[in-house]
């Protein structure tokens, strides 16, 4: 019996290795797919698949009634800024398509299922990200933009200010384009990059094995398109590393043991997810005691009333048993890509910065 370092994210008993590099429960009996070194650590992963498929499919066909509304439009500079428009989008949906026919997870559902109407809920958003629209985090984190590099810089600074913690292991959860993930894991023996974007970690995974991506990118936005531009990834060479891994997990139910990791890393995602205190109590289980958790990202938390409730934060993380250490709120650009193009406008936006200690 070969176990493995990670745990059933259902009845948390360490996995085994089945087939391939596919895991499985012997005590729920799931297994748990995986492609190409990237392990799906779902619940319902067959469902997660189906989810970004059919999204996927659903833009493209949304957007193929697009091209033939803008052909009707009579004015030829118009219809050419629209056809521009779409085709960008359409080439960047088709990239991230064939990543998923490529993996072995599609190979249970090439058909789009019919029976779901409306496909992305309104009540998801938040908990299941659109791949396309973490394409521009792509370009943000793999260019190393100056927005990228100066929040790189405060992560660092706040792991190297750590002066008695081990430097074992590390998650980076809601990981996105994951570059941040792929840095820090230069400081640690081992590295996870979590996030439940099936295609964006399918993405991931290519840059990480050397692969060159080019996207074409609208410019200010996909819905007020002026002008496009071919952006290749990554800019600069990525040096293979053994010590990542980057898994498809839902971050409140992370596949880590519990006070296992040294370091858990949050960026721009607390704001976003519909309860903050399932994930400050998953947070606080799969740290170590001493382990510190590192934030940064818009202040404020979904589900309470009190829009100013981050400046309650010490005590809303006492509540989850860990100690505030560091607090710093200031104006920070957000996804800002006007080194790609000057149409695109800057948001600075309030952002909060913490170190929590369990
Ligand atoms: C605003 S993006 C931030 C990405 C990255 N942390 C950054 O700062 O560039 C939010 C990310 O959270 C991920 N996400 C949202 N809910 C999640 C969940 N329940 N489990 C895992 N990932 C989640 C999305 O897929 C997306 O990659
Ligand atoms: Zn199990």
């Amino acid at each position: 019996m070969n176990l493995t370092e990670y745990v059933c994210v259902i009845c948390r008993r360490p996995l085994q290795v089945d087939r391939d590099d596919r895991l499985k429960c012997a005590s729920c009996r799931v297994k748990f797919p995986a492609s190409k070194g990237v392990q799906l650590l779902v619940k319902n992963s067959k469902d997660l698949i189906r989810l970004h498929q059919d999204q996927i499919s659903h833009e493209l066909s949304t957007l193929q009634t697009k091209v033939r509304q803008a052909r009707t439009n009579k004015t030829p500079s118009d219809r050419r800024l629209l056809l521009d428009g779409i085709f960008a989008q359409k080439k960047n949906l088709i990239l991230l398509k064939n990543l998923m026919r490529a993996s072995n997870f599609s190979s249970t559902y090439r058909t789009p299922s019919k029976t779901k109407k409306k496909i992305w809920k309104d009540d998801q958003k938040g908990t299941y990200w659109r791949a396309q629209q973490l394409l521009p985090y792509f370009v943000r984190d793999w260019h190393q933009t100056r927005e990228y590099k100066h929040t790189l810089k405060m992560f660092l600074g706040a792991i190297k200010s750590q002066k008695k913690m081990p430097r074992d292991k590390v998650a980076i959860l809601a990981s996105g384009a994951s570059r941040l993930a792929y840095d820090l894991s230069a400081m640690y023996s081992s590295a996870y990059a979590v996030d439940n974007c099936v295609p964006a970690v399918l993405l991931v995974k290519e840059i990480l094995s050397g692969k060159k991506i080019e996207l074409l990118m609208n410019f200010p936005s996909d819905s007020y398109a002026l002008k496009q531009q071919r952006i290749k990834i990554p800019a600069g060479q990525v040096k293979r590393r053994k010590n990542i891994q980057v898994i498809v997990a839902d971050i409140h139910r992370l596949p880590f043991e519990s006070d296992s990791l040294d370091t858990v890393i949050t960026q721009y995602v607390l704001d976003i997810i519909p309860n903050h205190t399932l994930l400050f109590l998953e947070i606080h289980r799969v740290l170590k005691k001493g382990g510190v958790w590192i934030n940064l990202g818009i202040p404020g938390f979904k589900n309470m009333a009190d829009q100013n409730n981050h400046l309650n934060l010490s005590n809303i993380l006492s509540e989850a048993g860990f100690k505030l250490q560091k607090k710093k709120l200031m104006l920070l650009p957000h996804l800002e890509l006007y080194e790609f193009s000057r149409l695109y406008t800057t948001m600075t936006r309030a952002t909060l910065f913490f170190v929590a200690e369990k």
